[in-house]
Formats: C-alpha cells, sequence, structure tokens
C-alpha cells in the first residue's frame, strides 16, 4: 500500500512547480492535459517546441515497467495551442493504488489544464467493433472496485462527486463534429475498466456484454474520477485493439495489441490534434 497522502494535492504543486521551472521562459497554460494509452504514444511527436521530460525526473512519479510506454511528459504545442500530455501512465495492474493511477491527472490540473483528455486501447464487447474502431467513451463503469478518492479528501477535491455525466456532452459533441470534419469514423459506447493484468475470459466479456459494457480496458476510471472530483472537463477515446476474448477465434496477445494501436494511430492523432485546435 503506497502512502496516499504522497499522490495528493500538494504533491501535486510540487510535481508542476518543478514542470513548470524545467520549460521556464516558454511555459503557457494549457488548454488541455493529455493521457497517451498503450500504442498511441505517437501524438507525442506531433506536439511542437516539445520540452520532454522523463517521467523518473517528476517529482511523486514512479518508473513506468509497461512495455510501449515511454515514460514522458511533453509540455508544447499541439494544432497551436498549449498542451500537456503524458505518453504513458501508471496502471493498478503494477501495484499501484487507485491514487497513484490518478495523481498524473493531479498534476495537470495542478498546471492549471480544465481540460482533461483521456485515451487508451480496449477490447471491443460490443460485437459490431473491430480493430481499429475508435470510440469516443459516453460513460464508464468502474469494475477496479477501488477508487482512488478513498481516504481523507484532499482540499479542493468534492468529497462526493456526481458522476452523472463525467464525459463533457459538449466535448463529445466536439469530438464527434471533429471526426467528421476530417473524415474519421467513430463509434460511441461504454468503457469498462478491469484490474488485470489478466485479459477477460469468455465468460466475463459475455458479462460485460450484459451489463451494456461495449469497451473494456485497465485503465483511465481512477483518472476520469479524480478529474471530476477536480471539476475537470473530461474526453475520452477508446482505441479498440482486438475483440475481447471468446468473440474471436484469437487468442490475446500484448504485442498484437500493441499492433492494432500502432495501426489506428495516425487518425487518433488527427482526432485529437482537431479536438485540441477547437477547444473552447
Ligand atoms: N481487455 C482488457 N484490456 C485491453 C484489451 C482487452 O481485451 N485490449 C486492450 N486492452
Amino acid at each position: 500500500m503506497e502512502d496516499l497522502a504522497s499522490y495528493g494535492a500538494e504533491a501535486a504543486r510540487a510535481a508542476a512547480a518543478y514542470i513548470k521551472q524545467r520549460v521556464g521562459a516558454a511555459w503557457q497554460t494549457p488548454v488541455a492535459g493529455i493521457v497517451l494509452g498503450s500504442g498511441l504514444g505517437g501524438l507525442a511527436d506531433r506536439i511542437e517546441s516539445a520540452v520532454r521530460i522523463p517521467f523518473s525526473h517528476v517529482p511523486g512519479f514512479p518508473v513506468a515497467t509497461v512495455a510501449g510506454h515511454a515514460g514522458q511528459l511533453l509540455v508544447g504545442m499541439l494544432g497551436g495551442r498549449p498542451v500537456v500530455a503524458l505518453a504513458g501512465r501508471f496502471h493498478m495492474y503494477e501495484g499501484h493504488d487507485a491514487a497513484l493511477a490518478a495523481f498524473p491527472v493531479r498534476v495537470l490540473h495542478a498546471l492549471g489544464a480544465p481540460v482533461y483528455i483521456a485515451s487508451n486501447a480496449a477490447g471491443g464487447v460490443r460485437r459490431t467493433f473491430s480493430p481499429g474502431n475508435l470510440m469516443i467513451i459516453a460513460d464508464h463503469m468502474n469494475l477496479m472496485f477501488r477508487n482512488p478518492l478513498i481516504g481523507a479528501s484532499e482540499p479542493g477535491d468534492e468529497r462526493f462527486p456526481d458522476m452523472s455525466d463525467p464525459y463533457d456532452r459538449e466535448l463529445r459533441t466536439l469530438l464527434h463534429q471533429c471526426a467528421t470534419s476530417i473524415n474519421v469514423s467513430v463509434q460511441e459506447g461504454v468503457y469498462c475498466g478491469l484490474l488485470g493484468p489478466t485479459y477477460e475470459t469468455p465468460s466475463e466479456v459475455r458479462m460485460l456484454e450484459r451489463l451494456g459494457v461495449d469497451a473494456v480496458g485497465m485503465s483511465t476510471v481512477p483518472e476520469v474520477i479524480v478529474a471530476r472530483a477536480l471539476g475537470m472537463r473530461v474526453a475520452a477515446v477508446s482505441c479498440i485493439t482486438n475483440k475481447a476474448a471468446g468473440l474471436s477465434p484469437e487468442k490475446l496477445d500484448h504485442s498484437e495489441v500493441m499492433e492494432a494501436g500502432r495501426a489506428v494511430a495516425a487518425q487518433f492523432e488527427s482526432l485529437i490534434t482537431a479536438f485540441v485546435q477547437r477547444l473552447p
């Protein structure tokens, strides 16, 4: 068990102060903070005038462990707007508490980002989903059975955050508009977070389907909970990298999941760039 206070508001302010100091005079308040999911880190290369800070330099960040996660924080311009992006994230299946999984979002908030953009790789539970589909997250289900807000309430956090519309309606509409304008096809659906690191069994996938889940993954939920507790507006996109277990004859393999992410990366990058450009 990690010390929860280490991942609270004060630690986030310290991390933010370090990041601003590293960027120096070029610092501008970001219009959004972005977390790039597995296989989606290529968006980092579209960030101009980027200051790249390894996770290991950021006070309070542990070192990322999963292959394919570069573990860098980037500060720069995307679509002409200032952003902070994280290539890599901290997963609960690495043994981290929900509070640590969500800590980067606290840092993005402390840096002044009013909008949190999450992305992830996910398995398609909806039977019509195929690898390479992009799904705008409309809502989530927390089947991690952990919550990053458990413990003493952090200053600035809502104690009992409303979760009736965690994925901002207006931002979802904007994502759809951007997708149409750049000719990228998108779906919309419910993301379910599980702890992992095992992929699901076919029976679990059938259960998720009956519960109303469209895509399943091992991240994002703790981050979105903290973003909402802090009053940030949230937008999120899942990259469907595979049909969930049992829905195709294929076995699930992490390297294939990563490969499918790379195949749709260009569309994902164009969508997020257009979205950031048009953020209010
Ligand atoms: N299940 C859980 N997480 C995932 C999957 C999956 O099928 N694909 C990519 N991340």
